[in-house]
């Protein structure tokens, strides 16, 4: 059996003390332990961003990496993005601009895209690609995606 290790993580802004097994990943405590089922599992071995969560601002794939690992890190899922009820601008514009599809790899998108446009404000389009190599939509393709970090990033800066 897993040897348990008592663990505190912050996610979302919350302080979670927690007795986990030392081999869980950070995606299995966030849907299985805590019910925080925005984020989604995919693949299960790093390919398809599905499961992707933002940690100290960076995207990252929770599916394998272990939640131990997360201890004085602050964590923010697809939950931890809106306040408020009110959606950011990268979730606004994948509302309007129909990037929302089948729903199971938009969090992972949504994550990428908000992790991009900060530390990015102004990306090309080949900078937005570049930035979803590791999401993968299997579905309709990247057209509306692309245009709709397009649309968040002119918001962002004042320009729509
Ligand atoms: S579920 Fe994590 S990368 Fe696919
Ligand atoms: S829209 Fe989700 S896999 Fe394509």
């Amino acid at each position: 059996m897993d040897e348990r290790v008592e663990v505190t993580l912050h996610i979302n802004g919350e302080e979670y003390q927690l007795e986990i097994g030392k081999r869980w990943t950070l995606l299995y405590v966030l849907r299985d332990v805590l019910n925080l089922t925005g984020t989604k599992y995919g693949c299960g071995t790093g390919d398809c961003g599905a499961c992707k969560v933002l940690i100290d601002g960076e995207p990252v794939n929770s599916c394998t990496y272990l939640a131990t690992r997360a201890q004085g890190k602050e964590v923010i899922t697809i939950e931890g993005l809106s306040k408020d009820g009110r959606l950011t601008p990268v979730q606004q514009a994948f509302v309007e601009t129909g990037a929302i599809q089948c729903g199971f790899c938009t969090p992972g998108m949504v994550i990428t895209a908000t992790a991009l446009l900060r530390r990015n404000p102004n990306p090309t389009r080949e900078e937005i690609i570049a930035a979803l190599d590791n999401n993968l939509c299997r579905c309709t393709g990247y057209v509306k995606i692309i245009e709709a970090i397009e649309l968040a990033a002119r918001r962002m800066r004042g320009e729509a």
